[in-house]
């Protein structure tokens, strides 16, 4: 196999460095103020500086007035030691604009000679993903009451407020992890105290109802509204996997006796 010059190493190198998603700087200890002497164009990117601008200078100048100072002992800790650190912090770009940045700082000797490597990634969507996700499963939490056994096997939620597409997603794990932890054979969702968005639920009653046949538990739907009754009507026509009643009640009523196996009429 040929062998790659040097200079063909060093430049493919550089160009996969330069094409990589992640900010790469090197600094050297060496010098007054452990300055910047090398950075890929990822960071120049990243951060909205030039490379003029940023070589020679420490890297402080990317925090501002909401960078923790924790995060920056932590670091100035850790250089001094020579140790390597991994923090997620506040920084800032050159117009000012904030950003998350992962960033992994390392040691590493060449020659005898010591430099730091730093490693950025921009993580803020990422972060706002996930405070979203985290805000919309708190708001769950407040609309779907708890999960009550209230017979053995038999399980009850009732939900309020109003659902969607998400709290039906959340809704449906949440209720198939209980159900399996539980061993509940019968769910009950409640929905006197519910509204909804989207045109009818019952097609994510039906997505919960397979989902828990799956498990070997029924699901029954409770507390139907004469509006949403003449609604699911219309839909039940189509699908009539999904066993409604009035009152939990009187699906409770529908359970016992069908556990004692004897036939009754649904009302
Ligand atoms: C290789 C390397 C990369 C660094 N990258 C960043 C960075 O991206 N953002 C940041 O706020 N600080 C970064 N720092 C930390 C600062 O340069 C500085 O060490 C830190 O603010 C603590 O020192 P000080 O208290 O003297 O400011 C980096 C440090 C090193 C050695």
């Amino acid at each position: 196999m040929k062998e790659l010059t040097q200079k063909t190493q060093v430049t493919l190198l550089e160009a996969m460095i330069d094409g990589s998603k992640v900010g790469t700087i090197v600094t050297d200890p060496s010098q007054k103020d452990n300055p910047i002497i090398y950075t890929n164009k990822t960071f120049i990117d990243m951060t909205g500086y030039t490379q003029q601008e940023v070589i020679g200078r420490n890297c402080r100048f990317l925090q501002g007035p909401d960078t923790a100072k924790e995060d920056i002992g932590k670091m100035k800790k850790a250089i001094a030691n020579e140790e390597k650190i991994m923090l997620t912090l506040l920084n800032y770009r050159k117009d000012g604009s904030p950003f998350w940045n992962r960033l992994a700082i390392e040691p590493v000797r060449i020659e005898d000679k010591l430099y730091f490597i730093g490693t950025q990634t921009d993580i803020t969507l990422e972060r706002a993903q996930q405070q979203a996700i985290m805000a919309n499963e708190s708001e769950i939490e407040k609309l779907m009451l708890p999960i009550l056994s209230v017979q053995e096997n038999v399980a009850t939620v009732a939900l309020v407020g109003t659902m969607n597409f998400q709290r039906f997603e959340t809704l449906k794990v949440k209720i198939c992890e209980y159900v399996q932890e539980h061993r509940i054979e019968h769910a009950i969702i409640d929905i006197t105290g519910l509204s909804w968005n989207e045109k009818s639920p019952l097609y994510w009653f039906t997505q919960i109802y397979d989902a828990l046949r799956i498990m070997g538990s029924k699901l029954y739907v409770t507390g139907i509204s004469p509006a949403a009754a003449q609604q699911f009507a219309n839909d039940l026509e189509r699908d009539s996997r999904l066993t409604t009643f009035s009152t939990i009640e009187k699906a409770l009523n529908f359970i016992t006796l069908q556990s004692g196996g004897k036939n009754i009429s649904v009302d």
